[in-house]
């Protein structure tokens, strides 16, 4: 894969799981990349530092637009440009319980953090990257998205969401040199997931996955990187599942 010497990324969640995978393969190929999240994300600055890689940490509530916004201002302001996105912060829903049970508080939450983070970050960063003539965003999706999970609604929606509005600005930007793309993770042993789903029960995922294995954070950030890369360059508005062919063993 061609490297991204000279490209500089942010990368959401990074401090954990999947974006954190993210962020340190992406300082591997050369970014500089910012490091946003709401807990501050230093111990991956930390190993991206540690592995000869250039960044640094953002504290960002993504569910805060001021705090969005800082962080495209402060990595324009630190490195003159911004190439590359993954929009990967995001919650599971703790509260499971039929929709017509559940509190708005819920709802809000949840779309919030899941959702309208991604529309802020898109909103901010494609007119940064149309500054220097393009780049390429992944926002993290689920793979929950084609199935009816029950008691899962909002979090359902919320990824629903994601792949709409990924498609929507795909297809607005697509003449300007940005490309736009969801990962669609499957089951991945993250705090995410392990809160909603304990360590011990998780072999039940393993089983119900075609290819009779859990999803490693490694496995989706892999496919992330991928879609942000040159050879990825024909590739837009698309949803890539990365979940051991669960969404096609329904
Ligand atoms: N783990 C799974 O099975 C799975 C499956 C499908 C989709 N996903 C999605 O993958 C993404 C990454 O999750 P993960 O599994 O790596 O979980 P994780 O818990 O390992 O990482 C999530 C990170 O997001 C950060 N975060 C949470 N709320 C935030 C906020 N408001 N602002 C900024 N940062 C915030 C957390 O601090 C954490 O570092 C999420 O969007 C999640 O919905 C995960």
């Amino acid at each position: 894969m061609t490297g991204f010497q000279d490209k500089v990324a942010i990368v959401t969640g990074a401090g954990s799981g999947i974006g954190k995978s993210a962020a340190i393969q992406l300082a591997a190929r050369g970014a500089r990349v910012v490091v946003a999240d709401i807990k501050g994300g230093e111990a991956t600055l930390a190993a991206i530092r540690e592995a000869g890689g250039t960044g640094s940490a953002h504290q960002t509530d993504v569910r805060k637009p001021e705090d969005i916004q800082a962080l495209v201002e402060a990595t324009i302001a630190q490195y003159g440009r911004l190439d590359l996105a993954f929009n990967n912060a995001g919650i599971a829903q703790h509260n499971r319980k039929p929709l017509y049970e559940l509190d708005l508080d819920t709802w809000q939450s949840i779309i919030d953090t899941n959702l309208r983070s991604v529309f802020l970050c898109m909103k901010h960063q494609i007119p940064a990257m149309l500054r220097t003539g393009g780049g390429a965003i992944v926002n993290t999706s689920s793979g929950v998205v084609p199935h009816g999970y029950k008691n899962i609604s909002t979090y359902v929606a919320s990824k629903a969401g994601v792949d709409a509005l990924t498609r929507v600005a795909a297809m607005e930007v697509a003449d300007r040199n940005i490309r736009i793309n969801t990962v669609n993770p499957g089951f991945v042993a993250t705090p995410l997931l392990d809160a909603v789903i304990p360590p011990g029960d998780q072999h039940r995922l393993s089983e119900r996955t075609p290819l009779k294995k859990m999803t490693t954070a490694d496995d989706v950030a892999n496919m992330a990187v991928f879609l942000l890369s040159a050879e990825a360059g024909h590739v837009t508005g698309q949803s890539i599942f990365v979940d051991g062919g669960i969404n096609v063993s329904f």
